[in-house]
């Protein structure tokens, strides 16, 4: 099995995660999904980064800034910019790494401006509805031997 990096994208609000909207986002914080990604990383041999920011720029930045420093894969939450975020998306298609789009609620069991993503026509796989364990699913397809 060949070492793999991974790097975890979180989108706006995903930080208050734990207190926000728990009947859409239960009751798991941003640590605790962070931590058990980080250790099942560590435990198989693999190279993981999370990421979050509440700034459209600094999440474009951050995926450009992979042109130089590349990672075999990208697990990302867009959060609200999954409906908004041409520029975010441009980005992953200008780095060219394929990426896993996940959510945490199932977005198309919410209101109709849920329904549209920028991404999943570009992702390898959308996830939503799984809570949490939809990063790890994403994870374990990504290390998969
Ligand atoms: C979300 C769904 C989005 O519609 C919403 O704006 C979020 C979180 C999710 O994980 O379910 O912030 O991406």
């Amino acid at each position: 099995m060949s070492a793999k990096s991974i790097l975890v994208v979180h989108g706006p609000n995903l930080n208050m995660l734990g207190t926000r909207e728990p009947a859409h986002y239960g009751t798991v914080t941003l640590v605790d999904i962070d931590t058990t990604l980080a250790n099942m990383a560590k435990h198989d041999g693999h190279q993981l980064e999370s990421f979050q920011s509440n700034s459209e720029a600094d999440i474009v930045s951050k995926i450009q800034s992979l042109m130089v420093n590349r990672v075999d894969y990208i697990i990302i939450n867009p959060a609200a910019f999954t409906h908004t975020s041409i520029a975010i998306r441009d980005a992953i298609s200008a780095v060219n790494i394929p990426f896993i789009e996940v959510h945490l609620s199932n977005v198309y069991a919410r209101e109709q401006f849920r329904h549209h993503s920028y991404f999943s026509d570009i992702a390898t796989g959308v996830i939503s509805g799984l809570g949490a364990e939809g990063y790890f699913a994403a994870y374990r397809y990504i290390t998969k031997p």
